[in-house]
């Protein structure tokens, strides 16, 4: 029997995978998967003063002068709508111990911010207690990116702990840095 027959009868775990425009999108995300990222919750108040919030990876720094950075939220999340709306918004890096919270912020929870302890920052989006960085933001832009939005904000202040080691996604699981 050849390797493709014996791949073809999953009998052989592929350990390589490729993908083409219109081919399944499985493929696509595992290839985005294998770029590790930290992870971050999004937050804001919404219209009525509640807070609302979203675990992201898709944060990317843009422009160090001015000060931009982006996420990118999809359109048919439930926090998208309050965070593109809001004159501001927290970007909150998570460290190791806030596991929990990436779940919470990422899964059909009432009450996100019940379990996690948070507070007003200055722009008056929700701060999670402990992250390893924040950023607090006023909204720059809004661009339409597919399925997503791309929000992008303007550092009005950031802060950050040294001291703690960041959570890490790397193809779809939680991960820590190692140190040889
Ligand atoms: C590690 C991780 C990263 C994620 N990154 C994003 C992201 O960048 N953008 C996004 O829209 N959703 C992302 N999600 C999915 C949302 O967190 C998830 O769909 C959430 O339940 C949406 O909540 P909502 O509908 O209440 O807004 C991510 C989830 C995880 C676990």
């Amino acid at each position: 029997m050849t390797v493709e027959r014996a791949i073809a009868n999953g009998m052989v775990e592929t350990t390589k995978g490729e993908y083409r425009t219109g081919h399944d999108p499985r493929t696509l995300r595992d290839a985005l998967g294998c770029f590790a990222t930290g992870v971050t919750v999004v937050t804001c108040l919404t219209d009525d003063g509640g807070p609302a919030g979203i675990t992201v990876n898709s944060f990317t720094s843009v422009s160090l002068d001015p000060p931009l950075l982006l996420v990118c939220l999809h359109k048919m999340a439930a926090s998208a709508t309050p965070l593109i709306a809001a004159s501001h918004f927290a970007i909150n890096v998570l460290q190791t111990e806030q596991q929990p919270a990436s779940i919470t912020f990422s899964a059909r929870t009432e009450d996100r911010f019940g379990s996690t302890p948070w507070s007003c920052g200055e722009a008056g989006a929700p701060i999670l207690k402990d992250s390893l960085c924040m950023f607090e933001c006023e909204r720059y832009a809004v661009y339409d990116g597919g399925d997503h939005h791309i929000l992008v904000g303007q550092v009005v202040k950031a802060s950050f702990d040294a001291n703690l080691d960041p959570l890490l996604f790397f193809r779809g699981r939680y991960r820590r840095l190692h140190f040889d």
